[in-house]
């Protein structure tokens, strides 16, 4: 572990309790209406997978839809030190591309990026255990950037292990949580776990559920509202 010895004034972790559930989607709209209301917001998302290759160069589609959406012109190595080409987890495409990832690497840049802007918001990759070096996770990262976290969950059924596993991993490590957000990602209609799960999971986890983004809603005062 490194102590960053960084005081944060203001930002969120993005995890999700998979990959594909919607981090990215809410990332992005909280940077834009953070944006629109006059706040600084810095972006990053420390590591990508499954970048194309476009001549010669790997780009990080995450990274550069969060630097759109916060307006920033803060440079690609620093909002995404770590990307890679395989769509896999991080320690396996590391391991095929013949690369070590340097948690460091990724904590120097956020130390940039903090004393440049007023709020922070760092998307991570996959899930909260997701590890990135041997011995060390999203988990640590969060911790060490000292940002509460935000967990974005899909509706459907199953969501309620999920996002409870997560949760409690989080709480175990005496992170603060920041919220739930559940995202509708495909556009399924609300069934009866989709209707119920929510009251569930706020009972259980006593976190509270911040909103439900529709599919393709892009309203997302309601939610910033209660992180700034
Ligand atoms: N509420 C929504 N309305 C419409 N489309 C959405 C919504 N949420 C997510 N999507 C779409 O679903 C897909 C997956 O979402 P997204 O990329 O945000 O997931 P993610 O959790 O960031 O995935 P990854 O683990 O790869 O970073 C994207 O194409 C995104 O545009
Ligand atoms: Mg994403």
């Amino acid at each position: 572990m490194f102590g960053l010895g960084l005081t944060v004034k203001k930002g969120i972790f993005i995890t999700g309790t998979d990959t594909g559930v919607g981090k990215t989607y809410v990332a992005a709209g909280i940077a834009e209406q953070l944006r629109q209301d006059g706040v600084d917001v810095g972006v990053m998302k420390p590591a990508e997978t499954g970048c194309a290759a476009r001549a010669g160069k790997l780009v990080p589609r995450d990274a550069k839809r969060l630097i759109k959406a916060a307006g920033v012109t803060d440079s690609l190595e620093l909002v995404n030190p770590v990307r890679m080409r395989k769509p896999l987890a991080l320690l396996v495409a590391a391991a095929m591309e013949g690369l070590r990832i340097d948690p460091r690497d990724i904590q120097n840049a956020f130390q940039t990026l903090a004393s440049r802007h007023e709020y922070m918001i760092v998307e991570g990759a996959g899930g909260i255990m997701v590890p990135i070096a041997p011995g060390y996770s999203f988990l640590d990262l969060a911790q060490e950037m000292g940002l509460p976290v935000l967990i974005v969950a899909r509706p459907s059924l199953g969501t309620i292990n999920h996002t409870l596993l997560t949760v409690k991993a989080l709480k175990d490590r005496g992170l603060a949580i920041a919220g739930i957000v559940i995202n509708y990602a495909d556009d399924r209609r609300p069934g009866l776990a989709e209707k119920t799960s929510p009251a569930v999971i706020e009972e259980i986890s006593g976190v509270k559920v911040l909103g439900t983004m529709r599919h393709a809603s892009r309203s997302f005062s309601s939610i910033v509202a209660f992180l700034s």
